[in-house]
C-alpha cells in the first residue's frame, strides 16, 4: 500500500510545523493537548490575556481578532501553516484573503468560517442552495419589518441575532405582546451592533442532537472521506448547553436522514475536521438548525466515550491524519458554572466528585468567572445514558466554586 505522506517538524526550531489559533477557549484548550501531543508548534490568540488555550500553546497573543489590521499583523508575525478559527467573532474577510494569496490554510476553510459566522449565511445555503429541511424563517433588520416577519412565521417563535452565539440576545416569542422586548434584547445581544435579526418558527422535536462529522483525508487515497460518530443528545437551557449524552437513541430512518444532511452541508462548505451539526427530530424526521466548522460544547462527552475525542478528530483531520471515530463507552458530560462574578476563583469537592470510577472532570481555568460562565465539565460512563446522565449531573454538582 501506499500511504499518503505527512511531516511534522520539531516545535520551536525551523522545521516547526506551526498552528495559529484563534479564540482560546477550553474547545481550544482540548484542540491543543491533542496538536501538542503530536509535536505541532501551537500559537494562541484571544481577546484576553491567560484563556485556557493560552495556558498549553507554545505562544499566545492577546488582542481585538475582529480588527482586520490586528489579525492581519499577527499572522504575517507568526506565518503559521494552519489557522483555527475557534469562535466566530472575527474578521473574515482577512482569512478569505489569506486563502486566496495561499498564506496559509484556514480550518477547515476560508467559505465555512465565512458562512457559518453569521446565521443568515449558513441558513440560506442549507435551505435555499442545498435545499434542506430547516424551520420556516425570515430575516429583519428594523423594528417594523421585525414585527412584520414574527407575525409571518407565527408564534411561539424563536429570535436570534445573526451574528451570536450560545444563546446570547435569543428568545423565545410567544405572542405579538411580547415582539418589541424581544427586538430589544436582540440588539443589546448580538456580537457585533449589527441590527439584524433571524426569526425562526418553532419546531416541535422529540430531541435535538449533535452529529460530530469529520472530514478528514483517507491514508491511502488522500481522497476527503466523511465519517461520523454517534449522535448526541443534549439539554440547553437559555440557548446554552447544560448536559450532554452519548448515544442518543433513534430511528435507524432518523440516523440515516441526519448523516445525509450532515453529509451534504459539510460537503458544501468544505476543507478537512471536524463539524457539529445541530439536527432537530421527531420520529423519522430531521431538521437541519445550525453547524459549527470546529469541535462542539455538546461533544465534550467523546472525551469519555470515544477512543479519539472530538478533539484529537479534529487535530488529526486538519493535519491529513486518519481518523477512528469509534466510541467505546455510553457517556454523558454536565457543565460547571461559576455562579458568581469574581476573578480568582478556586473549585472544591473534587475529591468527592470523583470518588466513582468512572467520573472525570476538566477544569478549563478561566481567570474569570461570571454566573452563567462555564468553567469546567465533569464526564461519567455508565451501562445506559440516563445512568450516566445522572452520574454526570451529580459529579458536576459535587464541585463547589468558592471566592477567595
Ligand atoms: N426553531 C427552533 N425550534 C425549536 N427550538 C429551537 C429553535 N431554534 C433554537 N431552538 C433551541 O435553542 C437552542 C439554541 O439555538 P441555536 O440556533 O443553536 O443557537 P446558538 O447558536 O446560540 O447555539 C437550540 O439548541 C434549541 O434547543
Ligand atoms: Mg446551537
Amino acid at each position: 500500500m501506499i500511504y499518503m505522506s505527512v511531516t511534522i517538524g520539531t516545535p520551536l526550531q525551523a522545521s516547526a510545523f506551526k498552528v495559529l489559533l484563534l479564540g482560546s477557549g477550553e474547545l481550544g484548550k482540548e484542540v491543543v493537548i491533542s496538536l501538542q501531543r503530536l509535536g505541532v508548534e501551537v500559537h494562541a490568540a484571544d481577546r484576553y490575556d491567560h484563556a485556557p488555550a493560552m495556558q498549553v500553546a507554545h505562544y499566545s497573543y492577546t488582542l481585538n481578532m475582529a480588527d482586520a489590521e490586528e489579525l492581519k499583523q499577527l499572522i504575517q508575525q507568526v506565518k503559521p501553516n494552519l489557522i483555527i478559527p475557534e469562535i466566530e467573532a472575527i474578521a473574515t474577510q482577512v482569512l478569505v484573503d489569506i486563502e486566496e494569496q495561499n498564506i496559509a490554510t484556514v480550518i477547515p476553510s476560508a467559505k465555512a468560517v465565512n458562512l457559518t459566522m453569521n446565521r443568515e449565511g449558513i441558513r440560506r445555503l442549507a435551505a435555499e442552495e442545498l435545499g434542506l429541511p430547516t424551520s420556516a424563517y425570515r430575516f429583519a433588520d428594523s423594528i417594523e419589518s421585525f414585527r412584520a416577519a414574527c407575525d409571518d412565521i407565527g408564534y411561539p417563535n424563536f429570535v436570534k441575532p445573526v451574528m451570536s452565539s450560545s444563546g446570547k440576545g435569543q428568545s423565545r416569542v410567544k405572542s405579538f405582546d411580547e415582539v418589541d422586548a424581544a427586538w430589544e434584547y436582540a440588539q443589546t445581544g448580538g456580537r457585533v451592533n449589527q441590527g439584524k435579526v433571524i426569526v425562526e418558527s418553532q419546531i416541535d422535536f422529540d430531541f435535538e442532537i449533535t452529529l460530530l462529522t469529520v472530514r478528514a483525508k483517507n491514508a491511502e487515497t488522500g481522497e476527503i472521506e466523511t465519517q461520523y460518530c454517534d449522535p448526541i443528545g443534549h439539554r440547553q437551557d437559555a440557548g446554552d448547553y447544560v448536559e450532554s449524552w452519548q448515544p442518543q437513541a433513534m430511528t435507524p430512518a432518523a440516523l440515516e436522514e441526519s448523516k445525509r444532511i450532515a453529509h451534504k452541508v459539510t460537503a458544501a462548505l468544505g476543507g478537512c475536521g471536524i463539524f457539529g451539526v445541530e439536527l432537530f427530530v421527531k420520529g423519522d424526521k430531521v431538521w437541519f438548525s445550525e453547524v459549527s466548522p470546529r469541535p462542539h460544547d455538546t461533544g465534550l462527552v467523546t472525551l469519555a466515550s470515544q477512543f479519539q475525542s472530538e478533539f484529537e478528530l479534529h487535530a488529526r483531520a486538519i493535519l491529513g491524519l486518519p481518523v477512528n471515530t469509534t466510541r467505546h463507552s455510553v457517556a454523558a458530560s454536565a457543565v460547571i458554572y461559576a455562579g458568581v462574578d469574581d476573578t480568582n476563583l478556586s473549585f472544591s469537592g473534587l475529591n468527592l466528585a470523583l470518588s466513582h470510577p468512572d467520573t472525570d472532570l476538566r477544569l478549563f481555568g478561566k481567570p474569570e468567572g461570571f454566573k452563567r460562565r462555564r468553567m469546567g465539565v465533569a464526564t461519567a460512563r455508565a451501562e445506559t445514558t440516563d445512568q450516566a446522565r445522572e452520574l454526570a449531573l451529580r459529579t458536576a454538582t459535587q464541585v463547589s466554586v468558592q471566592q477567595n
